[in-house]
């Protein structure tokens, strides 16, 4: 097998598709993402390019984020990073539904965009509202020079490099590690952080690249349960909490590529309806590793095999609770609870690879899907 006659199929190197490359290059995207931001030595998180005053910082009065698709779902555990370590109230809004509302909005609130492309007509609309009504713009964006970089008063970068793949992977953890250095930075700035609360959770971020690339070895052993699972045709997503929003975020990675019908929810509202959904043809896929929430999704994953469900679980090495309820399990190392959304994501990125491709479907350019909506 000869490279280098195709340039595209070069660029993708020892990979087969620029999703599964781009997969892979998350350990060194969250390692340019700690670089030069963060001071382990003073436990400090230093971010000037979003021209942060403290006196600004403390007339914060709500954080509205913004943003379309995968990036909404990053902004979703944003949600809870800001309200724990920084206590400002935060709303997440969808930004095809936010432009074209008449929101509460002044000059002590920000609106801060999320977007890989920074081009995308909704969100870009989203900003604008938030402009004419006063509002602080920020935006966490990796489209270096993108209009949403551009339109912003302060901005994150995403160290990412360029994401090629319809559906994002590396452009949805890098703003998770954003989102939790901005908490920390606000939080300090708010004094709401003691110095130890502060050091402790900088320290955490030192695990972040080897957590990710643990998950990235175990690639084989999601293989074998994607191999298993290829011809489901229905699947539920459960998850609570800060893991919540993965369990959006994995259905929709498995919805775009392999066209399988997939919805996430909050597991506690199993019971509101979509339980009446489940029986033996059902895929039921609960995060539950060691955080908060842990017990009430055990209860939730109990009564989903109670029903006859297909159950799946990622779960945490060792916990054999989850082992013994689940069908299948996607092991995890032990991290931080506030750091396992960057854990469990990874494994749901790579089942839904795997499953699309075992399928035969052409993972990089899924039917109906372009990688940015410049229109409305
Ligand atoms: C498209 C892409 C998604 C992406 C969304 C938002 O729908 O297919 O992967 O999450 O746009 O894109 P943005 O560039 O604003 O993050």
């Amino acid at each position: 097998h000869t490279v280098g006659w195709d340039p595209v199929s070069a660029e993708k190197g020892e990979y087969r598709h620029f999703m599964q490359k781009e997969i892979h290059e998350q350990v060194r995207a969250l390692t340019d993402t700690l670089a030069g931001r963060v001071d382990f030595e003073e436990g400090k998180i230093r971010i000037p390019q979003l021209n942060l005053t403290t006196e600004k910082a403390k007339q914060i009065n709500k954080i509205i984020i913004t943003a379309c698709g995968t990036a909404a779902h990053a902004g979703m555990v944003g949600k809870t990073y800001l309200e724990r370590i920084a206590r400002v109230p935060v709303e997440v809004e969808i930004a095809s539904e936010f432009r074209y509302r008449d929101p509460i909005v002044d000059e002590n609130t920000v609106v801060l965009a999320i977007s890989q492309s920074g081009e995308t007509a909704d969100t870009l609309a989203a900003m604008e509202l938030g402009r004419m009504r006063g509002a602080i713009l920020w935006s966490i964006v990796n489209a270096i020079g993108s209009q949403a970089m551009r339109l912003a008063d302060g901005y994150i970068s995403m160290q990412t490099g360029p994401e090629i793949g319809v559906a994002s992977t590396k452009a949805f953890t890098a703003p998770l590690v954003d989102l939790y250095m901005l908490a920390i930075v606000l939080g300090d700035m708010r004094g709401y952080l003691s110095d130890a609360e502060r050091r402790k959770l900088v320290n955490d971020l030192r695990l972040v690249p080897s957590l990710v690339g643990e998950c990235l070895n175990r690639e084989d052993a999601v293989f074998e349960v994607s191999k298993a699972l290829k011809d489901v045709q229905n699947s539920m997503y459960l998850g609570r909490g800060i893991n919540m929003p993965i369990a959006y975020e994995g259905a929709l990675k498995l919805k775009e590529i392999s066209y399988i019908h997939a919805e996430g929810y909050p597991a506690g509202e199993m019971k509101h309806g979509p339980i009446a959904l489940v029986d033996k043809e059902m895929l039921v896929l609960a995060i539950a590793p060691k955080d908060p929430w842990y017990d009430k999704m055990i209860s939730q994953i109990e009564q989903a095999k109670a029903r006859g469900g297909k159950v799946a679980v990622i779960a945490t090495d060792g916990d054999t609770r989850a082992a013994e309820i689940a069908d299948y399990v996607f092991w995890v190392p032990d991290a931080p609870w506030y750091l396992t959304p960057i854990v469990t994501v990874i494994p749901l990125q790579i089942f839904a690879y795997h499953i699309a491709t075992l399928r035969g479907l052409d993972v990089d350019q899924p039917r109906n899907l372009a990688k940015s909506v410049t229109v409305e």
